[in-house]
């Protein structure tokens, strides 16, 4: 089911500028949700940052920005000092800085779209809730304002509570000590729909020694302003999160739930059109894996990914490597070049010739075409976001490794209320790698949680049906009162 893009004059369309936080799993969902409005008759203007911006160029060629009409990319500076290595950058340092040094170069930018004769005047922003700075040039230019949160609801939750961690004594953590030991399974039971939690799932930032922390601080303010937005977007969807959502919503302004986005862009966008094949990937996409996949049979293969951000040390690769041999499962690691803190990933040697005739190792794989590809049957995660909900909307069960931020709390929903995960100790060790991997694929916990993703991968179809889905109404709605301003 393709609907036709809306057709309309070009000086006559609402305007938006979709401003994600510059990191790959803030710019992907971004990036679909502007192509949602671009078919939906909004011309588009996508901005990044400049270091991103020639990020994108480099790894997807002179063209990766496509030459669809009406929809253009800007790029404003992120403050920091410049660097044309592609790697991950220092995620509170970026914060620190896009909040004190993008409000100027944004405001001017939104200007000077004004002044052009060959684009419509902005008429709304939807920008990612940790570019709050936004809202000071929504209200200044008197039009809309989306925040679109990349969390997890249950994943965004502690942060507008974290006042209650402050005033209970569990924010700022007491000492180092306290953080690692029984203060860890403090229970959280009074945060509105989010039951059998821990400290210990709560997000990373909350869990802090130091009252100073940039992220933390950081946190609290963004949260803080999103009471200022027009309205709230998420990239999840009522079935999933039912009570949380509800939840928000007293809390926050209204809050449209609008995912899996990426279900929604494929049954509305040609992937071989122009629009689609528009890409957000920060590195080299590697293809040759899809070949290597399909050569494998249905459910044998481990996906292996720790996302974007994830830094291990060396000791904590050899044993995920070591392990995953152990299991003689065949599998595809997807290695980022910078995977391994302070260093180029090291793989031993030994574990390279063992495994030769079982696995493919990649810097960065097209990775919502690995999920939906037949022979994965099982996917040993960062828990990020994204990837929680592509491995989920495609009914493959994971292993859980949460590195930092909310993926604690997404790990604990995947494993405990939506029954599709096992986690793994934090203090990775090559025999528990064995044992959950393999029960990940062959054991029966592992395949009660197969039949538990194919139901919520049957659920997340339903709710990005047209006409009637639920994220797919979400959506329109959004799009009619808050973009459009028609009531
Ligand atoms: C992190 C957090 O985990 C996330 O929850 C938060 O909101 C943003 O920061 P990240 O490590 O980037 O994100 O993970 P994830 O949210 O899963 O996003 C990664 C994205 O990159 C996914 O869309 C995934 O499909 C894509 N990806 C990853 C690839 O296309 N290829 C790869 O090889 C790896």
């Amino acid at each position: 089911y393709k609907m036709g893009p809306r057709v309309v004059c070009d000086a006559e369309k609402p305007h938006v500028v979709c401003v994600p936080f510059p990191a790959q799993g803030h710019i992907n969902p971004m990036l679909k949700v502007a192509k949602l409005l671009h078919h939906r008759g909004f011309h588009v203007t996508f901005v990044n940052t400049v270091y991103n911006h020639n990020r994108l160029l480099r790894s997807r060629g002179p063209n990766a920005l496509g030459r669809v009409p009406s929809f253009r990319f800007e790029a404003i500076p992120d403050g920091l000092p410049e660097t044309d290595v592609d790697a991950t950058q220092d995620i509170p340092a970026l914060c620190e800085s896009t909040m004190k040094n993008c409000l100027a170069p944004f405001k001017e930018l939104i200007r000077r779209i004004n002044t052009r004769e060959d684009v419509p005047p902005v008429s709304c922003i939807v920008s990612d809730g940790a570019m709050g700075f936004t809202l000071d040039v929504a209200e200044e230019f008197g039009v809309p304002q989306v925040l679109f949160w990349t969390t997890s609801g249950c994943g965004f939750m502690a942060y507008p509570h974290f006042y209650l961690f402050i005033e209970k004594g569990l924010c700022p953590v007491k000492d180092e000590i306290s953080l690692m030991k029984e203060h860890l399974d403090t229970v959280i039971d009074w945060i509105p729909s989010m039951k059998n939690l821990k400290l210990k799932n709560i997000p990373s930032f909350i869990r802090t020694t130091d009252p100073n922390d940039i992220m933390l601080n950081f946190i609290v303010r963004e949260t803080c302003r999103t009471r200022r937005a027009s309205a709230v977007i998420l990239n999840t969807f009522n079935d999933l999160e039912h009570d949380i959502l509800r939840s928000m919503q007293s809390i926050l302004p209204q809050v449209y739930p609008i995912g899996p986005l990426h279900l929604l862009v494929n049954r509305e966008i040609e992937e071989d059109s122009e629009i689609g094949r528009m890409g957000s990937n920060l590195w080299k996409e590697e293809t040759e894996c899809l070949h290597w996949l399909d050569t494998k049979s249905r459910n044998s293969v481990v996906y292996v990914n720790f996302g974007s951000i994830t830094k291990m040390t060396v000791t904590q690769l050899e044993e995920f490597a070591w392990g995953l041999a152990a299991t003689g499962k065949e599998f595809l690691w997807v290695m980022r070049p910078d995977l391994v803190a302070g260093e180029e990933a090291v793989i031993p040697t030994e574990f390279l010739v063992e495994t030769e005739d079982r696995r493919m190792l990649t810097s960065w794989c097209p990775q919502e075409k690995v999920l939906s590809h037949p022979a994965i049957g099982g996917y040993l995660t960062h828990c990020g976001w994204n990837s929680t909900l592509e491995s989920l909307s495609c009914g493959v069960p994971m292993v859980c490794w949460p590195f930092f931020a909310e993926q604690q709390t997404n790990c604990k929903f995947s494993c405990d209320e939506w029954e599709v995960g096992i986690v793994i100790g934090g203090d990775v060790k090559r025999e528990e790698v064995e044992a959950v991997v393999r029960e990940l694929m062959d054991g029966e916990k592992g395949k009660k949680m197969r039949e538990k993703a194919e139901e919520w991968r049957r659920f997340a179809e339903k709710a990005t049906e047209h006409p009637c889905g639920s994220s797919v109404v979400n959506l329109e709605t959004l799009v009619s009162r808050v973009l459009l301003g028609k009531n």
